[in-house]
């Protein structure tokens, strides 16, 4: 039997033993002595009885050890042309510090912090500040606009927010500040306190009667020591997009969270203890909280936090420059990051420039790794290409090549297998497991391996409906696909209304809901459709209200801003054209998936259901103009 097989079959087999095994790996304060055990809603939860800290893993247990002066955190800023290193005790100086100034504004275990900041040190020290009290952090990407930010502090109710004067987007300076200000005024739920961290590059006014300097805070607090909490306690919450409105709160926990990224950082990303890790990511998306932040810290490695871009920061060589400089023994990011650079160096002249040697492998996640960029970076870099397939929920790939185990052979298109601990199904309509080649829901068989979500904040009843209930003993991904007959699987995108911009996953049905705001819409449809560089980008098609006379290009200028306004920049919706109709079932179901393959040029069947046929022939006029 392979190294693989074995390990797979261990987990699912005896999956208390195997976890167990695993959760020896961390140092609890009280280890558990129950592994598995239903919750009051009949979720299983991990080591219910253990107890930990996570900030003491990732910062005071490696001083502990003696690695105090190993570097934990490396700042790359090509936007502001800077750099600097923490290493872990300078890094728990820090952090407790931070942690100790919002002690002193009566932040305590279980209360929510919200984090809006862009990509500098204090991001991650906010969140393991956080941690280090027991109190949830929620991380919201700075993309954001403010009406998204006030629905995740109507739902979390922070008692405070952290933030910085300003983020930089290649050369422009946005500042957060009054981003922040706007979402308290139209959020119901205020918080009590903003810390504001001052950058040089813009200095944020600090007027508001909850406003605090976060540098003049910091340098008068009292250190404050890891609060032990339950391994079941949250660790923080993570808005994803769902497929309505209200984004999902999902919920780490601390024990489970902290013993599965430990199992990955081995068995998936093969790093050493001392090793190098580059996720290029943003601590606002999970991969930023999984693998910048806590598994290289949890590790011991040394995590880089970048703030810049693939590209013009300052050109397509810069993950090279970076991987070569810090010697970065993995690398971590989105295949649209990968497409940015081929579709500036699409030789790869930069590549040869810089000195790859320690660069092992590059792992991709976040958005389906589609084969020319696969094969380009293969063979352009020489290195290891290992696609991982995961999502927000469960905080770690479900399908990896696990490197740490035993590496096999890379197929185009397929993440590889099931990571041990995850036992996978296809299933139909009805619930039936089918067999190899057949499409189908891809289903994760309960219970699921420590890490992924018990519940979403405030809405249990949303997590059993959306996840639980659908087929029974299953959790649903979300994402189709197949096996095929050596048992490898291939995701062929969402299920739902979900849809996957540059790696960001955003909902349609949002979009939908913003746009149909518009005085003079009648209704609308969103759809994703493939993009060379993002994979997808949404297209409006909006209806408008009888007798309504208006200027398309305004229109559609007013529609862009909207959204723009509403969700922010980072949906990068730019296109909504007028139809007289969108095609719909009889029973009113607008047809969303004959839209996009009409959008995407794709051959498409005309649904049987459908109410009015000629529906899709102005349809495909509209989107031939
Ligand atoms: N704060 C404020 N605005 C932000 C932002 C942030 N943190 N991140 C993105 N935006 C804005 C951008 O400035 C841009 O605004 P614009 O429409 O005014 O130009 C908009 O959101 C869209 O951003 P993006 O989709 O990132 O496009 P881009 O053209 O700025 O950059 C890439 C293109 C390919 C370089 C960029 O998408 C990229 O680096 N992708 C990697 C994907 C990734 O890491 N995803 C995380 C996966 S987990
Ligand atoms: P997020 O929760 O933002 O990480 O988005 C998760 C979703 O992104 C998944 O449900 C998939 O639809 C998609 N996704 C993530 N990684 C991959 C991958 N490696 N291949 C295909 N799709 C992916």
């Amino acid at each position: 039997m392979s190294a693989y097989q074995e390990e797979y079959l261990l987990a699912k087999e005896d999956p208390k033993k195997f976890w167990a095994k695993q959760a020896e790996h961390i140092n609890w304060f009280t280890e558990p002595s129950i592994i598995l055990q239903q919750d009051n809603n009949g979720i299983e939860r991990w080591f219910p009885d253990g107890v930990l800290n996570t900030c003491w893993l990732a910062l005071d247990y490696h001083c502990e050890q003696g690695r105090g002066d190993n570097v934990a955190l490396i700042y790359d800023s090509p936007v502001t042309a800077s750099q600097c290193q923490y290493t872990y005790s300078q890094l728990r100086e820090q952090v407790s510090k931070i942690a100790g100034m919002l002690a002193k504004q009566g932040v305590e275990k279980g209360d929510r912090v919200i984090i809006y900041m862009p990509m500098i040190p204090e991001a991650a020290m906010a969140m393991l500040a956080c941690a280090r009290l027991g109190a949830i952090h929620s991380v919201v990407f700075g993309g954001f606009a403010p009406h998204e930010l006030a629905v995740r502090i109507d739902d979390a109710h922070p008692k405070a927010i952290m933030t910085a004067s300003c983020g930089i987007e290649f050369t422009t300076v946005i500042p957060y500040k009054p981003l922040v200000d706007k979402a308290i005024e139209i959020s119901h739920w205020k918080p009590n306190k903003v810390f504001v961290f001052q950058r040089p590059q813009h200095r944020a006014e600090l007027s508001q009667s909850y406003d605090l300097d976060w540098q003049e805070e910091v340098a008068k607090a009292q250190p404050h020591s890891c609060v032990p909490v339950l391994a079941t306690d949250p660790l923080y919450i993570l808005y994803t997009s769902g497929t309505t409105g209200k984004p999902k709160g999902v919920v780490r926990d601390n024990g489970g969270h902290a013993v599965a990224l430990k199992y990955s950082m081995g068995a998936i990303y093969n790093v050493p203890q001392n090793g190098v890790y580059w996720a290029v990511s943003d601590v606002g998306w999970v991969l930023g909280h999984s693998y910048i932040v806590y598994a290289p810290l949890i590790h011991g490695c040394t995590s880089i936090l970048y703030e810049g871009k693939p590209v013009k920061t300052p050109d397509a060589g810069s993950f090279w420059r970076v991987c070569a400089e810090h010697k970065v023994n993995v690398l971590f990011a989105a295949p649209t990051a990968f497409r940015a650079i081929k579709k500036e160096d699409s030789d790869g002249a930069h590549i040869g420039k810089y000195d790859l040697s320690k660069l092992q492998t590059i792992f991709m996640a976040g958005e389906r790794l589609d084969p020319p960029t696969l094969s380009w970076a293969q063979e352009k870099t020489r290195k290891p290409i290992i696609d991982n397939w995961w999502q927000t929920e469960t905080g770690w790939p479900i399908v990896a090549n696990p490197m740490g185990i035993e590496p096999m052979p890379v197929k185009a298109g397929s993440s590889t297998k099931p990571v041990p601990g995850y036992h996978l199904e296809i299933l139909n309509e009805q619930g039936e497991v089918l067999g190899p080649n057949q499409q189908g829901f891809i289903a994760i068989k309960r219970p699921l391996p420590p890490s992924c979500l018990p519940t979403i904040w405030q809405n249990h009843q949303r997590f059993e409906s959306g996840y639980l209930d659908i087929f029974p003993g299953y959790y649903v991904c979300g994402d189709g696909g197949y096996f095929d007959s050596d048992g490898y699987l291939f995701i062929m995108g969402r299920i739902d209304d979900v849809i996957n911009v540059a790696g960001h996953r955003l909902s349609t049905g949002e979009m939908e809901e913003v746009v149909a705001g518009h005085p003079a819409i009648a209704e609308c449809a969103v759809v994703g459709v493939s993009d060379e560089l993002k994979g997808q980008l949404p297209l409006g098609l909006v209806v408008l209200k009888d007798g309504v006379k208006v200027n398309n290009t305004q229109l559609e200028e007013e529609i862009v801003d909207i959204v723009r306004e509403k969700i922010g920049a980072v949906a990068c919706f730019k296109q909504a054209l007028i139809v007289e109709r969108l095609p719909k079932t009889r029973s009113g179901k607008i047809l969303r998936k004959t839209i996009r393959q009409i959008a995407d040029g794709e051959d498409y069947a005309v649904p049987s259901t459908i109410d009015d046929p000629s529906s899709l022939s102005e349809i495909e006029k509209v989107l031939e103009r």
